[in-house]
């Protein structure tokens, strides 16, 4: 049987509860913000992190929504109190948001920490925001909910269905190959993003928020209510009211997250033919959880792990579709004995008793696993003498006939140099090169940027070659696709084999035997190491140098190394 808490076991006590000069000052400035007596004494704090903004369209509703969830705080007896946090847009912020997720997560956990919170709503949803919510969630431990942005609807371009990122590549490459128009171009503009809400492909948005619920930290089928349905407002009244109930019974993020919800973590990534950040962003939660989860787990988990939902950019349908197919709940419940049931969830039942029978209402869209997209899972480690701590490729969006292939090295050695040379119509390249970029991982970025799907040489484009090898330390977007290898570790800019390639050297894609190999000989790599001069970092102030002396590499989550471990730190003391 549970114990419940006692107003007087709060954490918020020791702000509001006794009787001392300071908790004179709390009670005394809250009754100036209007509240009564009786709407805060006794009751728990749930702050509510905001990360709202103008300037991101992903979140425009979450000013909203945070009223919705403040009604169900009120009415299951808590106090709301809304914090605003850095608003991570993707769209808008540069280099990257990857360079800002850590800060979100740092602020995250400092506001919870120094502000009298008994509990927490998250409200986020645009890629970068859910990991960052959650990390510094994680690290303080306090009772949680994630209240997701939630997918907007689907694009529409004369009559056509149109996915967030994936048709912006597709059409942006028919464009430069002179297939549509200017005017089309132009049209497709106005219509791919008709609502507030997350990208609605499954991008890194929809995977984070479907690991998010599997992980137990939305409640049940909240990851795939498209964001202007009512069923949204409901979620974030229902989310309110429960938070309150997590602080009376005490439940906290280290009694849901377990080494098996993590896995039915990579398991659900795996089978949505989820995004390649996702890849790195468990790593960074699972760490802040103290749980050892490595690029090893991810490779075993993809092969025994079915494709199973036809959502772009590995399939056809798009979020809205996979809501009237039976949501988040469905797609768990369809994935049967390949996610372990018995995890805790913020609902103090197990993921198992919450999904139980959900029925699938459009079996196009969540595949059974018998007739799934592909057999194995969307997501392939590879290592080899270029890859030492290893490589991602999203086999799932990939061309299959690249998947094992041998080309010569076209090198960029950073993306002002690939804008330059790409459309040179002397540049020697054809379909069977293989580009490369550098300057593009964690530190050389800085952030990882999502330029990991590099454009096509527009020669090639225009004589129909629609995929080719490409190799970097970036990232790319949960929407791209294409044979795309990623997070080459170690980063070429603190000297990974990466930064030793040179034009005209072979390099071998072996997915089947998950290598990725330089075809040049020990001795000559050595020699190129030792001539290989370090490049001066790119900020020398400020975050961006914090971000620098401690960002990790990517297999290892590109958290901070003073960051990336359990034990929470302690509660500051009340003077
Ligand atoms: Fe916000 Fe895609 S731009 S989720």
């Amino acid at each position: 049987m549970t114990t419940r808490k006692k107003p007087t076991d709060l954490r918020s006590h020791r702000w509001y509860g006794v009787d001392t000069l300071r908790a004179f000052g709390h009670r005394s400035r809250t009754l100036q913000i209007g509240f009564t007596r009786e709407e805060f004494a006794g009751k728990p704090v749930i702050a509510l992190v905001n990360t709202w903004s103008d300037i991101n369209p992903c979140h425009t509703h979450l000013r909203q929504r945070a009223e919705e969830v403040k009604r169900g705080i009120w009415q299951a007896g808590g106090f709301p109190v809304e914090i605003p946090a850095l608003t991570l847009s993707e769209m808008f912020q540069k280099p990257t948001t990857m360079m800002y997720r850590n800060l979100l997560a740092m602020e995250t956990e400092e506001i919870l920490r120094s502000y009298p919170a008994d509990g927490c709503v998250l409200l986020g949803g645009c890629d970068k925001t859910v990991p960052a919510l959650l990390m510094g969630a994680i690290s303080m431990d306090l009772p949680t909910i994630f209240m997701p942005a939630g997918p907007m609807l689907r694009g529409n371009w004369r009559g056509k269905t149109l996915g967030s990122g994936s048709d912006v590549w597709k059409y942006h490459t028919e464009l430069r190959a002179g297939n549509i128009t200017q005017q089309d171009w132009d049209e497709i503009e106005g219509g791919i993003a008709r609502s507030f809400g997350t990208c609605m492909t499954f991008g890194t948005a929809s995977t984070m928020a479907c690991i998010a619920e599997v992980l137990g930290l939305i409640l049940p089928g909240g990851a795939t209510i498209p964001s202007p349905d009512s069923n949204h407002v409901r979620l974030a009244t229902l989310s309110g009211k429960r938070i309150v109930e997590m602080v009376w019974e005490d439940l906290k993020p280290s009694d849901i997250l377990s080494r098996a919800s993590f896995e039915n973590a990579i398991r659900v990534m795996m089978a949505g033919g989820g995004s390649t950040n996702a890849v790195i962003h468990i790593v960074a939660l699972a760490r802040r959880a103290g749980i050892d989860i490595s690029l090893a787990d991810f490779d075993r988990i993809s092969r025994t792990t079915p494709v199973t939902l036809n959502l772009r950019p590995s399939g056809q349908y798009l979020m809205e579709d996979l809501f009237y197919a039976g949501g988040s709940e469905a797609f768990f419940s369809s994935l049967g004995d390949l996610l372990q049931g018995d995890v805790m969830t913020c609902t103090g039942r197990t993921l198992g008793e919450n999904i139980a029978n959900a029925p699938i209402h459009l079996p196009d869209v969540i595949r059974p696993l018998t007739e799934p997209l592909e057999k194995e899972g969307g997501v392939a480690i590879l290592y080899g003498n270029l890859a030492p701590g290893g490589a991602v490729i999203k086999t799932s969006a990939a061309t299959p006939g690249l998947l094992t292939h041998t080309g010569p090295a076209v090198v960029f050695d950073d993306y002002n140099e690939l804008e330059r040379r790409l459309d040179d119509p002397d540049l020697v390249v054809d379909e069977n090169s293989v580009l490369v970029l550098r300057s593009a991982g964690p530190q050389g970025g800085p952030g990882m940027p999502e330029w990991g799907m590099l454009p096509l040489p527009k020669k090639l484009l225009e004589r129909g070659v629609r995929d080719m090898l490409r190799i970097s330390d970036a990232r790319m977007s949960g929407t791209s696709y294409g044979t795309v290898v990623l997070h080459i570790s170690p980063e070429s800019f603190v000297g990974g084999p990466l930064a030793l390639v040179r034009e005209g050297d072979l390099i071998t894609l072996d997915v089947p035997g998950r290598k990725l190999q330089l075809e040049v000989s020990d001795e000559e790599l050595a020699e190129r190491r030792a001539a290989w001069q370090a490049p001066a970092r790119k900020y020398g102030r400020g975050y961006g140098e914090l971000y620098a002396q401690h960002v990790e590499q990517a297999e290892h989550g590109c958290d901070f190394d003073f960051l990336a471990r359990d034990g929470r730190t302690a509660d500051p003391e009340i003077h």
